[in-house]
C-alpha cells in the first residue's frame, strides 16, 4: 500500500493575524486563510495584546473550519496539527496552541509546536526549494535578526536588534507622520514621492563590529525632525521625511547584512543563498537594495511572495511538516512561550525583550 500523503493543518495567532492553512508534504498549499486585525488596532496605532487575544478567540474556530473546507480534507486525513507555540503575545499564542491540542487529541494525530520564527525561516524551502545552509534576514514588526539556517531546529544567530524591530520603526514613523496603521506600507507609499536625501538621518550601527541592529535612535531623529517642522509641515515634507527614514533604515540593514554575508561565506564558501522573510520583506525599496548587495557578493536572493512573508498559517503548517519529517512532535503538555529564541546559545540582547 502506498504511504499516506503528508497533510498538516497549521495555526498562527502570535500577533495580530489569525490564520489557518493546510499544506501537503509535496509543497501544495491547499488553503491559506488569514484574518488581519488591522481595523481593530488602527485607532491605537499599534497592536493591543488584549484586543488581539480576544479576536483570536472569536475567530480561530471559524478560520480552521474555512481552511479545512477550502482544502477539501477531513480531520481523519491529517498527519499532524501544527501551531505557533511562541514567541509572541502570550494570550494569542495560547488560543492557537489550545485549539491545536483539542484537534490533535480528537483526531488522534500528533501535535507539533512551532517556533514562529522557524515558520518564517523555513518558508523559502516551501516556495523555492532552498537547500541548507542559507543566510536568513528576518525583518518583521516583532523581529530583526540575521541567522544561519543550518537545518530544521538548527539556527545560528549572527545578529539581532538591541532595541526596536525594523517593522516597529516603520510603524512608529508612520504614526509620527500621521500616515496610519500598519505603518510599513504607508511609509513606503509616502516615500515613493519624497526626497530621500533631504534629511540626514543616522544609519544606526553602520560600520560597527558584529551584525546587531538598532532602530530606536533613528526613530528619535525622525521625531525631532518632524517636531522642528511644526504645524506648517505639508505633504511634501511628510514624503521627504518618509523617504529619508526609509533610506536610512535600509542602509543600516544593508551594512549589517553585508557583514553577515561575509561571515557566512567565510564559513561556507562562496555561493549560497540569502533568504528574506517577515512583513518588511514586502518593501520594494529594501528588495532593490538587497538585489544589488546579492549581486555584488555573488549570491542568490530569495524573497517569498508577500502573502507568505507576512504572518500566515501555511508557514506554520510547512514548518510542522519539516519537523514531522525530522521526527519532532510534541506532547499535549507543551507550554506556550512568550520568549523563545531560535538560537538559545546566542548572546542575550537585554533591551530587545522577546524580539531577540
Ligand atoms: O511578519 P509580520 O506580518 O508580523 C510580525 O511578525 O511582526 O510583519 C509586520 C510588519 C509591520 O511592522 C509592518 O509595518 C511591516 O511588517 N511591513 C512593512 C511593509 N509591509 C509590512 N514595512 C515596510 N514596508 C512594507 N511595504
Ligand atoms: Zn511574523
Amino acid at each position: 500500500m502506498p504511504n499516506k500523503q503528508v497533510i498538516v493543518l497549521g495555526l498562527e495567532s502570535s500577533c495580530d493575524e489569525t490564520a489557518a492553512a493546510v499544506v501537503t508534504g509535496e509543497k501544495e498549499i491547499l488553503s491559506n486563510v488569514v484574518l488581519s486585525q488591522n481595523d481593530a488596532h488602527a485607532p491605537f496605532g499599534g497592536v493591543v495584546p488584549e484586543i488581539a487575544a480576544r479576536a483570536h478567540v472569536t475567530e480561530m474556530d471559524r478560520l480552521v473550519d474555512q481552511a479545512m473546507t477550502e482544502a477539501g480534507v477531513s480531520y481523519s486525513d491529517l498527519s499532524a496539527v501544527a501551531a505557533t507555540a511562541g514567541p509572541g503575545l502570550i494570550g494569542g499564542v495560547l488560543v492557537g496552541l489550545m485549539t491545536a491540542k483539542a484537534i490533535a487529541s480528537v483526531a488522534g494525530v500528533p501535535l507539533i509546536g512551532v517556533n514562529h520564527l522557524e515558520g518564517h525561516a523555513l518558508t523559502a524551502r516551501l516556495t523555492d526549494d532552498v537547500a541548507f545552509p542559507y543566510l536568513l534576514l528576518l525583518v518583521s514588526g516583532g523581529h530583526s535578526q540575521v541567522l544561519v539556517v543550518e537545518g530544521v531546529g538548527q539556527y545560528r544567530r549572527l545578529g539581532t536588534t538591541i532595541d526596536d524591530a525594523v517593522g516597529e520603526a516603520f510603524d512608529k514613523t508612520a504614526k509620527m507622520l500621521g500616515l496610519g496603521f500598519p505603518g510599513g506600507p504607508a511609509v513606503e507609499k509616502a516615500a515613493a514621492s519624497g526626497n530621500p536625501d533631504r534629511f540626514d538621518f543616522p544609519r544606526p550601527m553602520k560600520g560597527r563590529e558584529g551584525c546587531n541592529f538598532s532602530f530606536s535612535g533613528l526613530k528619535t531623529a525622525v521625531r525631532q525632525a518632524r517636531e522642528k517642522l511644526g504645524e506648517e509641515a505639508g505633504e511634501t515634507d511628510i514624503a521627504d521625511l518618509a523617504a529619508s527614514f526609509q533610506k536610512a533604515a535600509v542602509e543600516s540593514l544593508m551594512d549589517r547584512v553585508a557583514k553577515a554575508l561575509d561571515l557566512f561565506v567565510e564559513d561556507h564558501g562562496n555561493g549560497g543563498t540569502l533568504v528574506v522573510a517577515g512583513g518588511v520583506a514586502a518593501n520594494q525599496y529594501l528588495k532593490g537594495a538587497l538585489e544589488r548587495l546579492a549581486h555584488d557578493k555573488g549570491i542568490q536572493l530569495k524573497v517569498p511572495p508577500p502573502r507568505l512573508c507576512t504572518d500566515n498559517g501555511a508557514m506554520i503548517a510547512w514548518a510542522g511538516i519539516e519537523r514531522l519529517k525530522a521526527g519532532f512532535t510534541d506532547g499535549l503538555d507543551l507550554m506556550a512561550r512568550a520568549r523563545w529564541p531560535l538560537d538559545p546559545d546566542a548572546e542575550p540582547a537585554p533591551f530587545a525583550g522577546y524580539k531577540a
